[in-house]
């Protein structure tokens, strides 16, 4: 996200906001925002935003008060600025006072420069001349991004830019300072540009209306792309884990952290991860790890699930378990990312560029490596060897099995205009579908701006069955795995208590499972226990994505939502 910020005399560009991630420090901002005030600063908001250009003026006018006109160059301004700065950043300044010149920094956050019409790409290493570092091949057209999803329709040469690196193009040239607390100078580097390895297609909607939709029908794609160069005959290669799995193997305890989808995603894959690794897996939303300072041990591997990578509670949990000595690992769709970077290591779970707001396409990937990450871990475990060995074989079918179950799009479609006026929804699921409950009901809420809620089978008659009557529409998730007896049970006591009932079922089971002609059925294709939720959400995308379009909403952008939270 861009956001555009101009002062009378400075204009700055931050990308992200400026999270803190040491929750004890004091937030420097305030700081500086206090001693601008009592120089006579006025701000006309709150945001942590109009500290920065404005302090940038302060450092500039003190510098030209003591020095005289045009003694402080504006490296040496924006590295001032970046010496007061705490916390996790992206910024791009531009001033008058330095026309044809731009700065970009960073910390914590992550900063791309695109550069356009490099002639040769391999060669576009940044050399020096006398007195200023310049462009092989004169490129024409630089971009600044937080996101590669965002150049690729530009170009496909980038620089990842790096936590303290100051990045100044002055009439087309560039230049790379690294700046260093202990030294007043920044030191020069040389960087490599990389090339972007993704098709401008990943970013177009095709033949969809929309971003959602087109993600959900790429499902079969992504997971296989998911599991590409991974699959071995009865075995698993994560080359990003191999080097870890003996440590992980002897975790006092693997902790998934997580928020939002992301977080349902490791709820789906910790059955089969418990089963397979044998050591004691529990789960953590950032938020309220951070919240409680949860107990975590130097033996305990905690795996950062993140599609964006940079969402900013899984972010400050990264860091506090880097600070308690846990081995961390990274899942994530985004190469570069903050996440990717300061893990000790990780899997990438290649579904895609992902545009819509809504995770539908990363969530199925997450399961899917989070299940492989499984197989791996228990690659040396004889009791499950049986069970490990049919999953890893039944693995390349998986994106059949979702081509399949997404035939039931216009089925989705009819059940969306039975559900257009409802106020609320409930979804029942237990075991490994629990999660398929949760991230079902997390999509209509978040795109259809529906009521609706995720629940624990188990916990129906706590509370829930209050709520039982012939208005509230209550999908139950009932495919066949070891839940499935109990799943039967709970549909008896729905319907004797008038609930409205949709039943999702494995295919061929229709009639055994429903209790009565009004109750609608989703019959889905059966897979191994594990993968089951990889089916099962995929009914539950399309209703949330038809329950949208139908009620006139936004589905790619939904109100009040942003695909990657960078902020607390
Ligand atoms: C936001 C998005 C969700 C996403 C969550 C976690 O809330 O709207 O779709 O699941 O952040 O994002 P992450 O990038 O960490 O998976």
């Amino acid at each position: 996200m861009l956001i555009l910020v101009s002062s009378r005399w400075l204009h700055l560009t931050m990308m992200s906001g400026n999270g803190h991630y040491h929750k004890n420090k004091q937030p420097c901002l305030m700081v500086l925002k206090e001693t601008l005030i009592r120089h006579g600063f006025t701000f006309e908001s709150e945001t942590d935003t109009e500290v920065i250009p404005k302090f940038a003026k302060f450092v500039f006018d003190k510098a030209h008060d003591e020095e005289g006109e045009q003694t402080v160059t504006f490296a040496q301004v924006v590295t001032e600025v970046m010496r007061q700065l705490e916390g996790a950043y992206s910024l791009i300044f531009k001033s008058p006072r330095y026309p044809n010149e731009l700065i970009a920094c960073k910390r914590g956050s992550t900063l791309i420069l695109g550069v356009k019409e490099l002639t040769d790409a391999n060669s576009g290493t940044f050399s020096h001349d006398d007195k200023t570092f310049t462009t092989i091949g004169k490129p024409k057209e630089f971009f600044f991004s937080s996101d590669l999803c965002a150049i690729v329709e530009h170009t496909k040469n980038y620089l990842a830019i790096e936590d303290d690196e100051v990045v100044h193009i002055k009439d087309g040239c560039v230049s790379i300072l690294k700046f260093d607390y202990g030294k007043e100078k920044p030191a020069s580097v040389q960087r490599a540009l990389s090339v972007l390895e993704m098709e401008v297609e990943q970013i177009k909607k095709g033949n969809y209306d929309h971003f959602m939709q087109k993600e959900i029908h790429e499902q079969p794609h992504s997971l296989t792309t998911t599991m590409r160069g991974r699959l071995r005959a009865n075995d698993v290669v994560l080359g990003g884990l191999k080097d870890h799995l003996k440590t992980i193997r002897h975790s006092r305890r693997i902790i998934f952290i997580g928020c939002g989808t992301s977080y349902n995603a490791a709820l789906a894959a910790r059955p089969f991860m418990e089963e397979l690794s044998g050591i004691p897996v529990t789960l953590e939303l950032a938020s309220d790890l951070l919240d409680r300072q949860g107990v975590m041990y130097r033996e305990d591997t905690a795996v950062f699930v993140s599609q964006s990578g940079e969402t900013a509670d899984t972010l400050l949990a990264l860091e506090y378990a880097l600070e308690h000595g846990a081995l961390c690992v990274g899942i994530t769709n985004t190469v570069g990312s903050t996440l990717a970077r300061k893990t000790h290591c990780g899997v990438h779970i290649n579904a895609g560029c992902e545009i819509g707001v809504a995770s539908t396409k990363a969530y199925t990937s997450q399961i899917v490596v989070m299940v492989m990450m499984a197989l791996a871990i228990g690659a040396d475990k004889i009791s499950t060897q049986s069970k490990r060995e049919a999953i890893i074989n039944s693995l390349p079918d998986l994106p059949n099995k979702v081509s399949e179950v997404l035939k039931l799009d216009n089925e989705m479609k009819d059940l969306a205009e039975s559900l257009i006026e409802v106020q609320s929804l409930l979804v029942f699921g237990r075991g490994y579908n629990y999660a398929t409950a949760l991230e079902g009901a997390l999509k209509v809420k978040e795109v259809a701006l529906t009521h609706s809620e995720g629940m624990l089978a188990g916990e129906m008659k706590h509370g829930p069955l209050a709520l039982v009557d012939e208005t509230l529409p209550i999908i139950v998730i009932a495919t066949r795995d070891a839940c499935f007896s109990k799943q039967q049970s709970v549909i008896q006591q729905l319907h004797a208590r008038k609930g409205r009932l949709i039943v999702m079922c494995s295919n061929g089971d229709a009639s055994s499972v429903c209790p009565s002609e009004s109750c609608r059925v989703i019959e889905v294709p059966q897979v191994a226990d594990c993968l089951q939720p990889v089916i099962n959400i995929v009914p539950l995308q399309l209703l949330a994505y038809h329950l949208t379009v139908l009620r006139g909403y936004d589905v790619d952008q939904p109100r009040n939502l942003a695909k990657s939270v960078t902020t607390q």
